[in-house]
């Protein structure tokens, strides 16, 4: 796995340490809400959990699955719902967590999607952002990392459903998607 690997861009300390920042500022300004932390299957797991595992007030976890990429390395641009929410949101301050912003395309459809269900609000939290490859502008209220305009994986990241469990953030080797 590791020869696939061009580059290790954020180590694993620095990603648990900036999770850990977005958890403090999500426990501060959702004090008396409703919150509800909705992650994306499935490259959002280990991100969702390492941020609701240091969130210190009530919340709820939910998770979707949506695809846009199928194994290529470029988005469709079609957003499919391939597994909808367990329960009712009616009321809820929801935060969907996603691995990466790419072309915005797919948390551009899922916040339309959730906000027409009687929310009360919903916002983003990405573990990472492209911004050189936005297409639909997107407002992430909690952000980890901006990254380069390259193939990344690892910490939920995959290519072809692999390196997800590498536990950092990593570029891949153009020669092993190309
Ligand atoms: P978007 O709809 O173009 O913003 O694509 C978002 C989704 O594409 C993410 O949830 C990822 O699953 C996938 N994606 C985008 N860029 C990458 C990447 O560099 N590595 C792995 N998956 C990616
Ligand atoms: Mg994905």
């Amino acid at each position: 796995m590791i020869n696939d690997i061009k580059e290790i861009i954020i180590n694993e300390e620095e990603v648990l340490l900036k999770i850990k920042e977005l958890s403090k500022k999500i426990s501060e300004d959702y004090k008396g809400k409703n919150l509800l932390v909705v992650g994306i299957l499935k490259g959002s797991v280990i991100f969702a959990s390492d941020l609701i595992k240091n969130i210190d007030i009530p919340c709820e976890i939910d998770f979707m699955a949506v695809s846009s990429y199928g194994d290529s390395s470029e988005t469709s641009g079609v957003v499919r719902i391939l597994k909808d929410l367990d329960h009712s949101i009616e009321g809820k301050d929801i935060i969907i967590a996603e691995d990466i912003i790419d072309s915005g395309v797919t948390l551009d459809y899922l916040t339309k999607y959730l906000k027409t269900r009687n929310v009360n609000s919903v916002k983003i939290a990405a573990l990472l952002s492209k911004p050189a490859r936005r297409k639909v502008e997107i407002d992430v209220e909690y952000l980890g990392f901006e990254v380069p305009d390259e193939f990344i994986v690892g910490y939920g990241l995959d290519y072809a459903e692999k390196y997800r469990n590498l536990p950092y953030v990593a570029i891949l080797k153009e020669e092993v998607y190309k």
